[in-house]
């Protein structure tokens, strides 16, 4: 596969045609909006300028990618793809309307992923002629600093079509985990108590947006809080993944959205890139100092923490529960997709199963709410006295 169509010139189509313009492919750009292809260039422009400054390429490397990535404001423009990329809006109905029209327009052995973060690959593939080429090829931000690709075979997808998409990923040095089509795939579900909770917690009013932010990196050593990441993915993207998530999972109060977070959206405080979130940012997305902030008290710090880590693990148990992936599998993509510090399963061993399901069902005790169920499979492991590793 030498030629990638992308379609969406957004933080993601962005990074992915960087990624395989750098991996040395012919790269066919794509947006609707001519403004979106021309902010993607320069971005690229000022990208690759700081990779000089570090002297991770030179000028001659910097001519060849962009030299890779052709920006087209035509859909018809991606005919010469052997693989489209699409990531444009999370909408399921406007994704399977360009499915069926750059059908029409590559060859028939052209494969066709979408970068959804939630939606339903196999609904993505019905509006297909021939689904069994669709797939999902779901990369992380920033894309080509993130070691993990989840690609997640539709009910249709046709099985070499699946091998030969994960060989062709790997040759762009990135991780690969296959995951089941289920909402949210690996990541996105497992990962959905680091915001949720988190939010549960300060509209509780337990604690404040830093103060749980420091918790999690001081005691977790997470490289940023969940308000911070979520300034930085984004909350539009963030609010709309964890809303079709809920929906998807038949309004599970697991995953119920957050009204803080939804107003935010509503505001227009999507965060880092609009200069106001939870936190502000000035014109280059830099964080803008807030005056100086009492260190959160560790008594307090381990009580946020503990809450946040046992609904992470009961998540991440419970993925392993219903086969979406393997205990291994699901540490590598949570270490490697979103870099946590640790495998969440790892994490569970070291703080003992009985300790994690003792966590959970305290805050069921407190709650009576099912979100605070503990997973069948802990409850299990505690009473056979088993580990994950
Ligand atoms: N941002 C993340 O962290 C992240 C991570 C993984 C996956 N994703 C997924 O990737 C996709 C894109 O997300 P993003 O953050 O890059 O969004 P974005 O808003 O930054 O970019 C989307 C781009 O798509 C363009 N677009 C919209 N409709 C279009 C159409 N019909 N035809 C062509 N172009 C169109 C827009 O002009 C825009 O430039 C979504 O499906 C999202 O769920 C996002």
């Amino acid at each position: 596969m030498k030629t990638v169509g992308v379609i969406g010139s957004g933080t993601m189509g962005s990074g992915i045609a960087q990624q395989a313009a750098m991996s040395g492919c012919q790269v066919l750009l794509y947006d609707a909006e001519q403004e979106a292809l021309t902010r993607s260039k320069q971005n690229l422009n000022r990208i690759l300028d700081r990779l000089i400054v570090k002297e991770r390429i030179d000028d001659n490397e910097k001519s060849r990618i962009q030299n890779n990535i052709r920006y087209v404001n035509a859909l018809r423009d991606l005919r010469p793809s052997d693989l489209v990329i699409e990531a444009i809006v999370e909408d399921l109905v406007i994704k399977k309307e360009v499915f069926s029209k750059v059908e029409t327009i590559v060859d028939t052995k052209t494969i066709l992923a979408s970068n959804t973060s939630s939606l339903s690959i196999t609904a993505i593939a019905s509006s297909l002629k021939q689904a069994d080429r669709c797939l999902g090829i779901h990369f992380f931000n920033p894309v080509p600093l993130m070691k993990l690709v989840e690609v997640i075979p539709a009910v249709q997808t046709d099985p070499e079509i699946l091998e030969k998409t994960v060989s062709f990923i790997k040759t762009w040095n990135k991780t690969v985990a296959v995951a089941k089509d289920t909402p949210g795939f690996i990541v996105n579900r497992v990962a959905r108590p680091f915001y949720g909770e988190s939010l549960r917690i300060y509209e509780e009013g337990l604690a404040d947006f830093h103060e749980i932010d420091e918790s999690l990196k001081t005691l977790g050593g997470f490289r940023m809080g969940p308000f911070e990441l979520m300034d930085f993915i984004g909350n539009d993207v963030n609010y709309a993944v964890t809303e079709s998530v809920f929906k998807a999972f038949y309004y599970d109060s697991r995953y119920k959205p957050s009204f803080t977070q939804k107003r935010l959206m509503e505001a227009g405080y999507l965060g880092r890139k609009t200069g106001r979130g939870y936190y502000r940012y000035d014109d280059s997305a830099n964080r803008i100092k807030e005056k100086s902030h009492n260190a959160v008290k560790p008594e307090k710090a381990k009580a946020i923490f503990d809450r946040i880590i046992a609904m992470l693990i009961n998540e991440a148990a419970d993925a392993v529960y219903l086969n979406i992936a393997t205990a291994t599998d699901v540490d590598l993509a949570m270490t490697k997709g979103v870099n946590y510090p640790k495998g969440l399963l790892t994490w569970a061993d070291e703080i003992g199963i009985d300790q994690c399901v003792q966590m959970i069902d305290n805050l069921y005790d407190e709650y009576h709410d099912d979100r605070y169920r503990c997973s069948p499979l802990l409850r299990r492991m505690s009473r056979e006295g088993k580990t994950f590793y």
